[in-house]
């Protein structure tokens, strides 16, 4: 099995006014490649951190994480920021769509970064991205003219342009009411599938994360539980979830 990304031990420490927040405390698992793999666990869990590190944006204090077979501890900030623009898209809990542009542009800002302009094809792809999402018609339109499900598909599309291999999301319709919520996911879902990317998405929703192929269960930096969707049924992991054993081990934890 070839795998998109793997955390191995994985221990992130933070200062902050002085002490130490330890927000990952020895993490592990895989990520096939191809796999949609949910993300879940209590606030303060460590989910965003850990997104925060697969996604090479920050170094863990301890461990490894190896992407597509090499460590991130062998590369350079240059090769970091290359390898992050050139395989991985990000779709956030609030979608950060410049202000300034329309939908349209809003997709286009990667290719514009990585190729320094847009080409005739790569603005039909936008389009065609725009349309299989539903919100052709806001394409002229600036955020603040768009909904929030249209903005947050408009995300979506602008995650997707480049065709990276691996999109990570965290909560990415944590804003919206469940209906848009769950349209835009299924989209979200449809497109890495076609497009064999591998997705890995932190959700509060168990029903969304049903849908993945594994459930990543974290709690207090670690990973409490992991479930593979094709070795149990659906039925048996809701029960499992239900069960409610990764809690945290005390209330009102700070470290
Ligand atoms: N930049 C930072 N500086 C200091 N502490 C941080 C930083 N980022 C995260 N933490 C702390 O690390 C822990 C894990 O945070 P993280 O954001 O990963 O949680 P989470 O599981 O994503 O929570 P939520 O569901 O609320 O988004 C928390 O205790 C948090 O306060
Ligand atoms: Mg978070």
């Amino acid at each position: 099995m070839k795998f998109a990304a793997q955390l191995r031990d994985v221990v992130k420490e933070y200062v902050l006014d002085g002490e130490t927040v330890r927000a990952l405390r020895g993490a592990s698992f895989d990520v096939p490649q191809g796999d949609y793999v949910a993300i879940m666990g209590p606030s303060g869990s460590g989910k965003s951190t850990l997104l925060n590190l697969l996604s090479l944006l920050e170094r863990p204090t301890g461990g490894e994480i190896i992407v597509e077979g090499v460590s991130s501890a062998a590369m350079d900030p240059a090769s970091l920021a290359r390898f992050r623009n050139m395989t991985m898209g990000f779709v956030f809990q609030f979608h950060y769509l410049l202000p300034e542009f329309t939908a349209l542009e809003n997709v286009l800002i990667p290719v514009w970064i990585r190729y320094g302009e847009a080409s005739a094809e790569a603005q039909a792809e936008a389009r065609r991205l725009l349309d299989r999402l539903g919100v052709s018609s806001a394409a002229h339109k600036r955020p603040t003219q768009m909904s929030g499900g249209q903005q947050q598909r408009t995300a979506i599309a602008r995650a997707l342009i480049n065709r990276p291999r691996i999109v990570y999301a965290d909560e990415p319709t944590g804003n919206l009411d469940r209906e848009s919520g769950d349209a835009a996911l299924t989209l979200l879902r449809e497109l890495v599938r076609e497009q064999g990317t591998t997705l890995v998405m932190v959700t509060h929703d168990r029903e969304i994360a049903l849908r993945a192929d594994r459930i990543i269960e974290m709690v207090d930096g670690r990973v409490c539980r992991s479930f593979d969707l094709h070795a149990q049924t659906v039925a048996a992991v809701r029960r499992m979830l239900d069960e409610r054993i990764c809690t945290p081990a005390s209330h009102g934890m700070t470290q």
